[in-house]
């Protein structure tokens, strides 16, 4: 029985409370959290022990989860990971390039897990395609949400575009070339929303939109490629692929069309989504690597690499924007 801790069980540690809870070959020990009233609720309603010393804590578990605001994440994982705990650390990984970098040594001399939260990666919607044979040339991204102080700590970039950084980085097979970016801070002292072209060495160009003061909730990825286009609904849950038609297409809607080279057939699929339980998946994904010794889903690497360009994006911003 794997024994876990949680630092850190505000908005979404809750949720990570209650999917450990469903997990098999693992048992909650306790958590720490500095904040009485998080600390009090989780007492009464989990019944769960609460540690008011840290090394206490890490002392008794074979897992940290580290679920704290984006600025606390390496004091902890350090500690953590000094006393050669796994960790499943939110994400962005670490605050700065620096922690980013020196975690990586850390866990590079330990013998632990490390696995990164970017959550998207087991999004139902984006496990139905995500063993295609992608190759996208051309990405368009929206991700847009109504504004919550919670989160602000740090920019829109490093809250909310690094988990679209972190699926197109595990797409596209190839360095960054060029960074465009431009952002404006309207409601905190950071950037709240962006727009940013990310160019590859391979030709592929993705264009991200990100947004933390919008009216409406949009989470949406549209892959182009030579022989397809995928659009990828992370909110709702949808997934579809229009396509020219291949033998193997027997079951999906098709239609022709008259093009200067002749006839063509294209077809549309809109695969069925499981309903899963992406937190879950994401933890469980990280105990099973842990017990089979296998790599974890979502490494320190990846999560260092999409921290790494969200700190490109925002130098970019910083220096061709105005800020106010
Ligand atoms: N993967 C996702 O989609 C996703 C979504 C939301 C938040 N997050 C990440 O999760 C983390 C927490 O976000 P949240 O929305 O739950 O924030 P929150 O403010 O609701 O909760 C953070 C909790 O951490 C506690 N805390 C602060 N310092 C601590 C410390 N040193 N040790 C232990 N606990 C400490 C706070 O008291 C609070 O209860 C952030 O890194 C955020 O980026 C990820």
């Amino acid at each position: 029985m794997l024994k876990v801790g949680v630092f850190g069980v505000g908005h979404l540690g809750k949720f990570h409370l209650n999917n450990w809870k469903e997990i098999a070959g693992v048992k909650l020990v306790g958590f720490f959290d500095p904040n009485n009233d998080n600390a009090k609720e989780v007492v009464e309603k989990y019944g769960l022990k609460r540690y008011m010393d840290e090394e206490k804590l890490m002392d008794a578990c074979d897992i940290i989860d580290v679920i704290t605001p984006t600025n606390q994440h390496f004091d902890i994982c350090m500690q953590a990971i000094r006393k050669g705990k796994h960790v499943f650390v939110e994400k962005p990984i670490t605050n700065t390039i620096q922690e980013g970098r020196a975690l990586m040594d850390l866990v590079r001399e330990a013998n632990v897990k490390v696995q990164v939260g970017h959550v998207e990666r087991f999004n139902p919607a984006y496990l139905a395609v995500k063993d295609l044979n992608l190759n996208p040339m051309f990405i368009e991204v929206h991700r847009l949400a109504q504004f919550n102080p919670r989160g602000t700590e740090v920019s829109v970039i490093l809250d909310l575009m690094i988990h679209d950084i972190d699926i197109i980085l595990s797409l596209v097979k190839s360095d960054v070339k060029s960074i465009v970016a431009s952002g404006v801070a309207v409601m905190t002292e950071t950037p709240d929303i962006a727009n940013v072209r990310i160019e590859f060495n391979n030709g592929c160009v993705a264009n991200l939109t990100s947004s933390r003061i919008s009216m409406k909730k949009m989470r949406k990825m549209r892959l182009f490629q030579k022989d397809a286009y995928i659009g990828v609904d992370f909110l709702e849950k949808k997934t579809e692929i229009i396509k020219l038609k291949q033998p193997e297409d027997q079951d999906v809607f098709s239609f022709d069309i008259d093009t200067p080279n002749g006839k063509k057939t294209i077809a549309i699929a809109t695969p069925t989504i499981e309903p899963l339980n992406a937190i879950k998946l994401e933890l469980e994904s990280f105990v099973d690597a842990i017990v089979n010794n296998k790599p974890t889903a979502v490494s320190e690497i990846d999560g260092f690499l999409a921290m790494e360009v969200a700190h490109q994006i925002l130098e970019k911003i910083s220096s061709t924007s105005i800020l106010v």
